[in-house]
């Protein structure tokens, strides 16, 4: 069963599978294996806390434990993670998703909490879980972890926009003021792109050296790491052109960009 020879190697390597914060009293846990039971209840909660238009498929992303637990050392390695009541371990209230990206840095994507859950720091307590999962990653891998990245749209909800600030801000996160990515609107090819607001949290790489070129290097690059997207494409060239004085501020400081 592959779940149990996880647990093992884990436990070998003194990997953190599980963090629990007394505060909440939600735990969260990795899902190692693709046919767990808690499987459906995650898609149902995943297809009613994210909009459409922020979604990939479910499919995708239920097959993360396969590439889980294929990984070596030095390669990519993506997680997903779910935050449960700690005593209803069936019934989950948030999940997240991230991946160690070796060479370049961390990334966390698609996380959410139910509604009727939020404001206990389940959402705060899924990022730390992430990235102490991606940090781990790079520690048996040898190698550098410059920065934890990730993307947020406005969305039409200003409370909404307010409590992710709130929450990026609390996990260490930093708004790169002065730069916007241009990606391509997924689910409606003739709709212009969209624009992201991008977060940074500083890893081995100190905030004081992600500005100016290395900054705009850093956000670039999920072009690459993450879209597939290359330096002659239009949506890259209007990511360029609109960059002005790349910097790092307070999250918070976002509540006003479009
Ligand atoms: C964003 C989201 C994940 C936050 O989850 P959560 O469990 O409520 O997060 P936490 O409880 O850790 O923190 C929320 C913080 O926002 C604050 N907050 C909530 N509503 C707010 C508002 N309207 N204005 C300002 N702050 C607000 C809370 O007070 C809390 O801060 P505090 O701990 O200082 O009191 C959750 O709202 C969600 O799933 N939203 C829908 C999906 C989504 O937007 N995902 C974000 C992907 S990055």
């Amino acid at each position: 069963m592959p779940g149990r020879n996880w647990a093992r190697t884990a436990l070998k390597w003194g990997m953190a599978s599980h963090v629990q914060s007394p505060a909440t009293e939600t735990v969260c846990r990795e899902i190692l294996d693709v046919n767990d039971p808690i499987l459906p209840a995650v898609q149902a909660l995943y297809e009613r806390t994210l909009d459409e238009d922020e979604r990939i498929p479910w499919e995708w992303l239920a097959r993360t434990p396969e590439r889980r637990l294929a990984w070596t050392p030095g390669r990519r390695r993506p997680h997903l993670v779910i935050a449960t009541p700690k005593d209803e371990p069936d019934r989950p209230v948030g999940f997240g998703y991230g991946v160690f990206l070796p060479g370049y840095g961390g990334y966390v994507c698609y996380l959410g909490v139910d509604a009727a859950t939020r404001g206990r720091g389940t959402g705060t307590q899924l990022f730390r879980f992430l990235f102490r999962l991606i940090e781990s990653a790079a520690r048996l891998s040898a190698v550098p972890l410059p920065f934890i990245i990730w993307e947020s749209h406005r969305p039409v909800d200003s409370g909404l926009w307010a409590a992710r600030l709130r929450v990026f801000d609390k996990v260490g996160g930093l708004w790169a003021r002065g730069i916007e990515l241009h990606t391509p609107n997924y689910m409606r090819a003739d709709a212009p792109p969209v624009r992201l607001q991008i977060f940074l949290r500083p890893g081995d790489e100190p905030a004081e050296s992600l500005r100016g070129e290395r900054l705009r290097e850093a956000v670039l690059g999920l072009y690459d790491q993450i879209y597939r997207i290359t330096p002659d494409d239009p949506l890259y060239q209007a990511t360029v052109a609109g960059t002005v004085n790349p910097r790092l501020v307070p999250a918070v400081e976002a509540v006003d960009a479009k």
